[in-house]
């Protein structure tokens, strides 16, 4: 069979030239939640080297989501300019501009990979560090970090609220496709997984009700993302051994 990998693909009204798609990447180097030059050279030089559609690294939609210091934002309309320029130098180079929207969860405040991993001490020059706490669905910490605190229905609210005003504002810079990150134990995936969601509410226990969080941050997020423009979400399908998703009693396909 021809291969199609180079001919273009339409998803909804979008379409980009090729089957290439580079994955979100995260780059550990915003400022402040601010990019810098160096994103609008990595995300410029994907585009121009002839990828189809480029995803931006998973982008926080509220303070306490950050995963570490050098987390893009788009928690607040003050980001919505500088990112326009990576989704402009992107579209300008042949590529669609697209963005992944995440929320760190229990998994926030970690030091950076060449750094080590593990929970982030105390930094003075953080001013928003007592914002910047750690939620998760269950007061269950992952291998490693700190203990998250149980988030409340009106914690659940905020950030399902976050999900939607980071989309309104993606479409308001201009990128063209969107992917929330449900994987790689961030805080959808904490939802979804028993190894980290052990509530007792509507929230917790069956698979319906652990989805229930993924679905309102979808509903949420397509709310304010034009019906025209594609939405992803990525999963993990296979918590790996720690209980999960994957694992008896509870087996996701069930
Ligand atoms: C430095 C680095 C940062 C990454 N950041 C993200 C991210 O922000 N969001 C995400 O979903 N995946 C992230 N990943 C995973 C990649 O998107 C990708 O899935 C992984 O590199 C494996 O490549 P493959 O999916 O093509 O097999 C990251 C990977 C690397 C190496």
């Amino acid at each position: 069979m021809e291969s199609r990998l180079f001919s273009p693909m339409t998803i909804r009204d979008v379409t980009w030239k090729n089957r290439v798609m580079v994955s979100p990447m995260w780059q550990y180097c915003a400022f402040e939640g601010f990019p810098t030059d160096w994103h609008l050279m990595n995300l410029g030089r994907f585009a121009d080297g002839g990828a189809g559609l480029v995803f931006q690294e998973g982008t926080t939609v509220e303070r306490r989501g950050c995963g570490g210091r050098g987390d893009l934002a788009i928690w607040d309309d003050v980001y919505i300019e500088p990112l326009r320029r990576i989704a402009d130098l992107v579209r300008a180079n042949g590529a669609v501009p697209a963005i992944q929207l995440m929320h760190a969860g229990r998994k926030a405040r970690q030091k950076v990979p060449y750094d080590g991993r593990g929970p982030l001490e105390y930094c003075e020059d953080i001013k928003d560090w007592d914002a910047w706490e750690l939620i998760g669905p269950s007061a269950l910490a992952s291998e490693g970090a700190d203990v998250p605190r149980e988030m409340t229905l009106s914690d659940i609210s905020a950030v399902v609220q976050a999900f939607a005003d980071a989309a309104r504002r993606a479409e308001e810079i201009g990128y063209d496709a969107m992917e929330i990150h449900g994987a790689h134990g961030y805080l959808v995936h904490q939802f979804l997984s028993p190894a980290s969601n052990q509530r007792g509410d509507r929230y917790g226990g069956s698979l319906e009700n652990r989805m229930r969080f993924a679905s309102e941050v979808v509903e949420a997020v397509r709310s304010q993302w034009p019906a025209g423009k594609p939405l992803f979400m990525r999963l993990s399908c296979v918590d790996g051994g720690h209980g999960g998703a994957d694992s008896p009693p509870y087996d996701a396909r069930r």
